[in-house]
């Protein structure tokens, strides 16, 4: 995992516009560079990355994003392992209801729904809130 600064910057903006309308503008990923808790790993060929926000108690896995033409490779699990050798802190992540294969992909790995926010994205989905418990 690293810092994300703008070095990798054009390459994570191309690839999360595998999120459709969760993608981020420019000008967000721009303000996230400017924060000091953000780091990133990418994929070494390029398919995907992760990003996550490192807080005091709790590391927020932001995105993952693989591209379509490489999943189910084990690109986005070998993003996990980077993040499970940067930091042992629990893992808090929001994820739409309806995307199924994500929240397949986020139990494999022994997360656990915590709650279920109804109606807030804004296409009206709902939100799916996961938590990896890693400290007892
Ligand atoms: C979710 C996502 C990141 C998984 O990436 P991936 O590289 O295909 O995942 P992996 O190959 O490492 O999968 C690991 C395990 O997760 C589970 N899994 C992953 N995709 C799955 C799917 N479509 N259906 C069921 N289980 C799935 C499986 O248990 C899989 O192991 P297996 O292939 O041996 O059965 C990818 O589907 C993606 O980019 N989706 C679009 C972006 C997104 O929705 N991100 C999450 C919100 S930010």
């Amino acid at each position: 995992m690293r810092k994300l600064d703008f070095s990798d910057l054009d390459t994570l903006i191309k690839l999360d516009l595998v999120l459709g309308y969760l993608a981020w503008s420019k000008k967000q990923w721009e303000a996230s560079v400017g924060r000091s808790n953000f780091y990133y790993s990418l994929d070494l060929n390029n398919r995907g990355f992760i990003l996550i926000q490192d807080n005091v108690d709790i590391v927020h896995l932001l995105k993952i994003v693989v591209l379509k033409s490489s999943r189910r490779n084990g690109v986005a699990s070998g993003l996990m392992q980077e993040l499970f050798k940067y930091s042992s802190k629990d893992i808090y992540l929001e994820v739409e209801q309806r995307n199924i294969s994500a929240i397949k992909f986020y139990r494999s790995f022994g997360f656990e729904s915590l709650h279920v926010a109804k109606n807030y994205y804004s296409n009206g989905e709902n939100c799916m809130k996961m938590l990896l418990n890693r400290n007892n």
